[in-house]
């Protein structure tokens, strides 16, 4: 059974075949275009999605050794995400499976990011709880069984991956500002400059005011000594990202205590981030868990995660027709 997997979400176009549940490709096009204006640009992004597409597309079937009338079906990203940028995807999946008269699978790109931990061995057994961290969501996941999840905590403004993107912009650091910010942070002392934790009840998140409080900082650190970012620049990012993975592991011991689930996992692009998958991995030899971090290439957004997430779907029979449409906000 061969999946053509489709991911056109945000600013990264990705194409997969999976072969009776085992990725045989992935190509990834990321758009460099966004850099220059400091965040994506929705239209750039849409443009991009449309010149990437048949490219990559192509690529995955070579790579798979796999023809288009091998195809059994064609998986796409629905949502959540950019719209224009999701059209590109499922107008270009709808027609495809059209042509070649197979089924359709719509893939959620959050429920796909925890997918990603049935790419490769070893698989999470049930249940699971996934930390799921990306650019837009940041999200406590409890997984039952392959698709039946459900959010136990979530972000209740910004996302984490924005928190990053948006101090690192401060900092006048190019976009995505994450990695750059990680790769800083490696030679600098975390406990240099401590901030305050946000009080959030329950397994919800908070990291607006934590985005303002950084702001603050620099800017009055600034206003005494001009020089202040150029000369800490390491400690600086070092101290932030040691408190963006702080409030983040404090919920997911809370959500681990009144679960008693001792598997977890973390995904999402910045599950990508080396603190954090360090600082995971030691909290969970404190407390017995089992932790399941991805492979670096199914962190960001990839579509060898909408390929396994479809897989499951195609054994569910949970096809679409030709009606569906993309959705920028979507629900599990
Ligand atoms: O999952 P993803 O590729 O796209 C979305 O679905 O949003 O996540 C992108 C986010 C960006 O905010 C980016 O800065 C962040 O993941 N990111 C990182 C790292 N690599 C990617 N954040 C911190 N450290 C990293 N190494
Ligand atoms: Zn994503």
């Amino acid at each position: 059974m061969n999946i053509l997997a489709i991911e056109s979400s945000c600013d990264e176009t990705s194409a997969a075949v999976i072969t009776n549940g085992k990725i045989c490709s992935n190509v990834v096009a990321t758009q460099l275009i966004h850099t220059q204006y400091g965040g994506v640009v929705p239209e750039l992004a849409s443009r991009a999605h449309q010149q990437h597409i048949l490219p990559v597309v192509d690529k995955a079937l070579n790579d798979a050794k796999v023809t288009k009338k091998d195809l059994d079906a064609i998986a796409f990203t629905k949502g959540p995400g950019l719209l224009g940028a999701l059209l590109v995807g499922t107008s270009f999946a709808k027609s495809m499976a059209l042509g070649l008269n197979i089924p359709l699978i719509a893939v959620n790109h959050m429920q796909a990011h925890v997918m990603a931990h049935f790419i490769d061995e070893p698989k999470p057994s049930f249940p699971f709880l996934c930390l799921t961290v990306s650019g837009g969501h940041t999200q406590i996941v409890k997984i039952t069984a392959p698709l039946q999840m459900e959010i136990i905590g979530e972000t209740k403004d910004d996302a984490v991956g924005e928190a990053f993107d948006k101090t690192a912009k401060l900092l006048d650091l190019p976009y995505p500002g994450g990695p750059l910010i990680d790769k800083y942070a490696a030679t600098g002392n975390p406990h240099a400059f401590p901030f305050p934790l946000p009080e959030m009840p329950g397994l919800d998140f908070s990291f607006s005011g934590i985005k303002t409080s950084f702001m603050y900082f620099l800017q009055k650190r600034v206003r005494e000594n001009p020089d202040f970012i150029q000369q800490n620049l390491p400690d600086i990012c070092a101290s932030i990202q040691f408190t963006l993975i702080d409030i983040l592991l404090k919920k997911l011991k809370k959500a681990a205590k009144e679960t008693g689930i001792a598997e977890i996992a973390v995904a999402g692009g910045v599950s990508a981030n080396s603190g954090l998958r360090k600082s995971l991995q030691e909290l969970g030899e404190k407390m017995n868990w089992k932790v399941f971090v991805p492979a670096f290439e199914y962190c960001t957004d990839n579509a060898a995660m909408i390929a396994v997430a479809a897989h499951y779907k195609f054994l569910e029979n949970d096809f679409s027709d030709q009606t569906v449409s993309p959705m920028a906000r979507m629900d599990f």
